[in-house]
């Protein structure tokens, strides 16, 4: 089948289907406990990630189970550190551990030489998943945007409030403090391990900039539009036909300026994008993603079937594909996420 009929990838291209397709963000991974179970086998995430026939396995259970339009490459953000030489650990119960970057001289040891070797075994797992998923499925390659990876290298670690990444950035903006270089070393990154990714078998490609919502407006611009603008017009030069989904998650009215100024294809949407109002600014200018709340997903029940509901009246008569907010939750039972594709999937017939 090619690319162009699967239907995830014709709503990325503004078509309006009837039943809309749909994929969760974090479909694959501890909900589960066929995740749970593989995941036991190895002691270092890392490891687990830079296994392919462990990672072809986490990317294909959610498929198994559920009838997802797109599967989507299991890795990890972090990978993108990783290569370029950070020290970078995931401690059980506490997140991400990396040795942070805080200088003009810690940027300028981060090294670039030897990412695509670092990164063969996630281009090996690409290409085995593009010929082993089902032929209507689109497999969705991603990376971090540069601003959250340097949340997390600036950082050593997952924050609230970003204090080290944030005073940095404001420096950055208005000197030579090496917080720019960092942030161009990343899109230069990030753009070639897309690329990549594109040529291993990937159909499309989401950029998860998680915390662009904590920046100001002048900071957004600099540190998420920008960097966001740059990948997408080197991707699309390589790549001219697969699509690009962002995701500056919490960027409130900035969602707007993000797909004019960016030139994505798609948006992803957190939950606290008004309905009415991303139907309305957003879909006539891109195929809109989301956004039903992952707690509503966790409760399940009248909750979930009337928040669910909502989103499909507002979005569905537009380029729209159905999704979360933010990824699936830990402790979601698996019998919500049977029942949310029941509801999605079910409509057409009882309208
Ligand atoms: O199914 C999928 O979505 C594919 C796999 C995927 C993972 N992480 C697997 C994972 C994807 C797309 C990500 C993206 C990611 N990783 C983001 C951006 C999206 C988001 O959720 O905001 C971020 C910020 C990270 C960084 C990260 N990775 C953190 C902060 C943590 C620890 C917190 C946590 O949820 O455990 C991880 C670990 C991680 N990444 C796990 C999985 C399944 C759990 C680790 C484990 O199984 O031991």
């Amino acid at each position: 089948m090619k690319t162009i009929d699967k239907s995830f990838i014709r709503a990325l291209k503004g078509e309006i289907l009837d039943t809309p397709p749909f994929w969760l963000m974090r479909q694959a991974g501890r909900y589960l406990p066929e995740y749970r179970e593989i995941r036991s086998k190895s002691r270092d995430f890392l490891d687990f990630c830079y296994t392919p026939d462990l990672a072809v396995e986490a990317t294909l259970q959610p498929l198994r189970r559920y009838n997802f339009d797109a599967a989507i490459l299991f890795s990890d953000i972090l990978v993108i550190p990783d290569a370029l030489g950070q020290k970078v650990a995931f401690k059980e119960g506490e997140g991400p551990v990396l040795e942070p970057v805080r200088s003009a001289g810690d940027v300028a040891r981060l090294n670039g030489e030897r990412l695509h070797d670092h990164l063969a075994p996630v281009y090996e797992t690409i290409s085995r998943l593009a010929s082993s998923i089902p032929e209507t499925t689109t497999l969705i390659g991603f990376s971090g945007a540069p601003w959250t990876l340097a949340t997390y290298m600036v950082e050593g670690h997952g924050s609230k409030d970003f204090p080290a990444a944030r005073t940095w950035a404001f420096s950055g903006a208005f000197s030579d403090t090496g917080f720019a270089d960092l942030i161009s070393l990343l899109v230069d990154a990030v753009s070639e391990y897309l690329c990549a990714q594109v040529d291993n078998g990937a159909e499309a490609l989401q950029l998860f900039d998680t915390w662009a919502g904590v920046l100001s407006p002048s900071q957004f611009e600099r540190w998420v539009i920008e960097p966001t603008a740059e990948i997408v017009r080197r991707v699309k030069t390589a790549h001219p036909d697969v699509p690009i989904i962002g995701f500056p998650r919490g960027a409130g009215v900035l969602y707007a300026d993000f797909v004019r100024r960016t030139g994505v294809d798609g948006v992803s949407l957190d939950n606290g994008v008004p309905l009415d109002w991303a139907s309305s600014v957003l879909q006539p200018l891109c195929t809109v993603q989301g956004n039903l709340d992952n707690m509503a997903l966790l409760a399940g029940g009248q909750a979930m079937e009337t928040e669910t509901t909502q989103i499909l009246d507002a979005l569905a008569g537009g380029p729209f594909i159905f999704n979360l907010g933010h990824g699936i939750l830990p402790q979601t039972p698996p019998e919500h996420v049977a029942r949310l594709g029941e509801i999605i999937r079910g409509r057409n017939e009882t309208r």
